[in-house]
């Protein structure tokens, strides 16, 4: 026979000599909450294993991290007091902010990247300001911007705006500007769906809107022609990195995105995708390690330059 294509596979030697996708801890963003109090390390109910930390407690994950080989990291403030306008989100003295200021100050080398959204702050949980039940557009753009610079100051190396608001990364980039952050790149989640699979991560930030869903504002899960579109747009307005979102049920849609655009793509593998792997795990059903790696390879595969991910340490503690 000529062809036999085993014959690339008969060890491991000769399997990583021809390997396509390589997975590296370079590549993996670790996603943490932070909330009020000291000493707090609260588990999340629907995300084993993964925790609300205060700030005295998150610094010392961030180090934990960082020993395992993580180099980046992606906040989100779970704050005590929430208003309409979600004003902690870009209070000077806000939850995220005194974290960045922290983690900064504590852990060398270490990048901070910024989710940027109002639901964890706003007391009906949705993405902007509401209206006769209506999420405004353009005033809610107008407080993304001020907790873009806000979180610039506290540190942040990265700001991620995620609320999917149009104009949202015009608004921001152009505060940051006006601001003195023309430095500071903007990792859009240009391509984020309204999606069942983000459950656990509103009971770890407590933002399940109190009305109605986000469906007006984050995308349809049957399109992926708009989500080229979304994509196009946010580069025009100046992203620098473009994120999809969820990431294992939309391989074809980050594939597309990589296909299109020659700048960075990041996905996010989401809270859902996280407790279905850990559920199943825990019952024994799935071997926890290496469905991880699966996963993680193949989002690389579809295009992925780099992954938000909670099983980040997991994972760069297990790559050799
Ligand atoms: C904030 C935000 C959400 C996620 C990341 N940023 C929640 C949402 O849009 O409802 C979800 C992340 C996850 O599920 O892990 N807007």
């Amino acid at each position: 026979m000529i062809n036999r294509p085993r014959r690339l596979r008969s060890s491991a030697t000769i399997r990583a000599l021809v390997r396509e996708t390589r997975l590296s801890p370079e590549q993996l963003i670790y996603p943490l909450f932070v909330c009020e109090g000291e000493g707090v390390r609260r588990e999340i109910a629907s995300m084993p294993g993964c925790f609300n930390f205060s700030i005295d407690k998150l610094v010392g994950e961030v180090q934990r991290a960082k020993e395992a080989g993580i180099r980046s990291i992606v906040v989100f403030g779970v704050p005590d007091l929430k208003d309409a306008e979600g004003s902690q989100a870009y209070a000077e003295d806000g939850i995220t902010q005194r974290a960045i200021r922290a983690v900064k100050r504590e852990v060398r080398d270490v990048l901070v990247v910024a989710d940027n959204c109002l639901c964890e702050y706003t007391d009906h949980g949705h993405c902007g300001v509401i209206k006769d039940g209506e999420v405004l557009n353009d005033p809610s753009l107008e407080l993304l911007a001020r907790t873009a610079v806000s979180q610039a100051e506290a540190g942040a190396d990265i700001i991620a705006p995620s609320n999917m608001m149009d104009g949202f990364v015009a608004a921001i980039r152009s505060a940051l500007d006006a601001a003195g952050f023309n430095q500071i790149p903007i990792m859009s989640y240009a391509v984020k769906y309204a999606s069942g699979f983000y459950g656990p991560f509103r009971e770890a930030a407590q933002s399940t809107p109190q009305f109605g869903d986000r469906r007006g504002y984050q995308m349809d899960p049957a399109n992926v022609r708009e989500g080229l579109k979304e994509a196009e747009l946010d580069l025009e307005q100046g992203a620098d990195i473009l994120m999809v979102k969820p990431a294992m049920p939309y391989l074809d849609v980050i594939r597309a995105v990589r296909e299109r655009f020659d700048v960075p793509v990041a996905a996010y593998q989401v809270s859902g995708e996280y407790a279905m792997i850990k559920a199943a795990a825990i019952k024994g059903w799935i071997d926890e390690a290496r469905v991880v790696a699966e996963s993680l390879t193949a989002i690389r595969r579809a295009g992925a330059d780099m992954i938000l991910t909670y099983f980040a340490v997991d994972v760069a503690k297990g790559i050799d």
